[in-house]
């Protein structure tokens, strides 16, 4: 909560912002991947043979361009071994459509853990078609994470993909009539990126 109010403060530049949000992205990432599955595995210590653990399954780390690129490093700090997918969406300003307009996935993603990163969840459209691509794909077990989410993204995520857990450091109160969240901080790209 702390590194989150200074990064919704209009002061921090972007510096401060890229810092804070890979940060709490790097603690967030902890708890979104407490329950996933381990399988045992043989280990050679300095004194003898143990059983330890590994990962039941690869990860894939899927970024929404561009805020969600705003994200990747601090997830990769937990999961450095993760091959990362892409996928572009530009939410319309008129319509708050989702555009797609690049995605770019490992061939086996089927097969593995995904985490679906994007630091906003407004209207919810974005993530609703993100999974949605995802599950086309052949997607099984995936979980969505972003840092400050509207109500109205919870609900409208939930009634189109019940099953996939969405993880959030804040929800806060209401979208305002441009779609934005309010309290908020912002639009999340423009303030990674200087643009
Ligand atoms: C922002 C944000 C989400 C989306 C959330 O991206 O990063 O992807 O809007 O809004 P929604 O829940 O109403 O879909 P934007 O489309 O502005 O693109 P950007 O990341 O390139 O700035
Ligand atoms: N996208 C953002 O970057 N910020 C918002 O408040 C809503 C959508």
């Amino acid at each position: 909560r702390t590194k989150l109010s200074e990064l919704r403060d209009y002061t921090a530049g972007h510096r401060a912002f890229r810092a804070l949000l890979n940060e709490i992205a790097m603690l967030m990432t902890y708890e979104v991947t407490r329950d996933w599955p381990t399988v045992p595995k043989p280990v050679q210590t300095p004194l003898e043979r143990m059983t330890g653990h590994a990962l039941a399954r690869t990860v894939t780390l899927v970024p929404i361009l561009r805020a969600g690129l705003g994200m990747t490093d601090g997830v990769l700090r937990i999961l450095p071994d993760a091959r990362l997918g892409h996928l572009g969406l530009r939410r319309n300003e008129q319509t708050l459509q989702p555009e797609p307009y690049y995605n770019k996935l490992p061939p086996d993603v089927a097969e593995t853990e995904v985490l679906l990163i994007d630091p906003m969840l407004a209207t919810g459209g974005s993530a609703v078609a993100g999974i949605t691509f995802l599950k086309e794909a052949g997607v099984r077990s995936m979980k969505f994470m972003c840092l400050v989410a509207a109500p109205e993204g919870i609900q409208a995520l939930h009634q189109v993909h019940p099953e996939v857990p969405v993880y959030t450091a804040s929800i806060d109160r209401q979208l305002n009539d441009r779609g934005y969240i309010l309290p908020g901080l912002g639009d999340a790209g423009d303030r990674i990126f200087g643009t």
